[in-house]
């Protein structure tokens, strides 16, 4: 049996990481104006799970994110992409790394208005110079219901259909994790169920692994797992987490913070 950092036992699951931090730190500027904006975070992101971030905001979430995804360096720590560490890798090995490896998944789609839906969900590809796995390709069009809208531009689509192109974009290379900072924000509560639905597809259908941060317990509860952060660091975690025990648990951090 293995023991999580938290202690909670996880025999029953998977244990290959799809990425993990090991006493990550991010500490942003210098003497007074000083942000330690994670303190020595470790956790692991195992393959094909579905893992919820929460926390208050400034609690280190979009930093978490982008430093396991390569997108904004480490001050202490290690953070690690399958076997790859990249704390060792410089900028071209990184950039390369983070085109094969990672999707990225953010708040506002991201997505190019000149392009159709199909354009967008290649253009990674086309530019690594990489050829898309059609096969794959079409599953994962399948996977999140945009088989006939291929062809229609970001601007002929809805809020909830765009974010469902930037899934795509970041399913179609095979990444071994997708990060997704907030991405139902910008939806309405249909839309974001859609988005989540088709997340949570992609996992259990595709193998996927997702990494989300949310600020809703409901977007959480699709989760296979809730890592809650505050003050930059891990200080709980929940496994297949429902509304209202999301809910429960976030109520008694709030009670927490207000006695102290
Ligand atoms: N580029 C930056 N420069 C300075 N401070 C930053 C920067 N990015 C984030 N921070 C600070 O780090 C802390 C964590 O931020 P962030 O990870 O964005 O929190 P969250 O996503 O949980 O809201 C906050 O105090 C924030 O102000
Ligand atoms: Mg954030």
């Amino acid at each position: 049996m293995t023991t999580t950092t938290s202690g909670v036992e996880t025999a029953a699951r998977s244990t290959t990481a799809a990425a993990r931090a090991t006493d990550l730190s991010k500490v942003y500027g210098q003497g007074e104006t000083q942000v330690v904006a994670l303190d020595s975070v470790s956790v692991e992101f195992r393959q094909a799970e579905f893992t919820a971030i929460m926390g208050p905001s400034g609690s280190g979430k979009s930093t978490l994110m982008h430093c396991m995804a390569g997108l904004d360096s480490v001050s202490h720590g290690s953070a690690r992409i399958g076997d790859v560490e990249l704390t060792a890798l410089k900028d071209k090995k990184l950039t390369q790394l983070r085109r094969d490896k990672i999707g990225f998944i953010f708040q506002a789609f991201n997505l190019l208005p000149t392009l159709n839906a199909l354009e967008n969900i290649t253009l990674p590809m086309d530019i690594a110079g990489r050829k898309a796995d059609q096969k794959w390709l079409d599953q994962v069009v399948e996977t999140v219901g945009l088989a006939g809208r291929l062809k229609h531009r970001p601007s002929q689509l809805s809020g909830g259909q765009q974010q469902r192109v930037a899934v795509a974009r970041a399913l179609a290379g095979k990444p071994e994790i997708i990060f997704a900072d907030e991405p139902t924000g910008n939806l309405d509560s249909r839309s974001g169920a859609e988005v989540l639905g088709f997340l949570r597809n992609s996992v259990r259908e595709l193998g996927q692994t997702v990494v989300m941060v949310t600020h809703d317990p409901v977007a959480a509860a699709y989760a296979d797992r809730v890592v809650f952060l505050a003050d930059g660091q891990i200080v709980d975690e929940l496994l297949a987490p429902t509304a209202d025990s999301v809910l429960d648990r976030m109520k008694r951090f709030d009670a927490k913070g207000r006695t102290s």
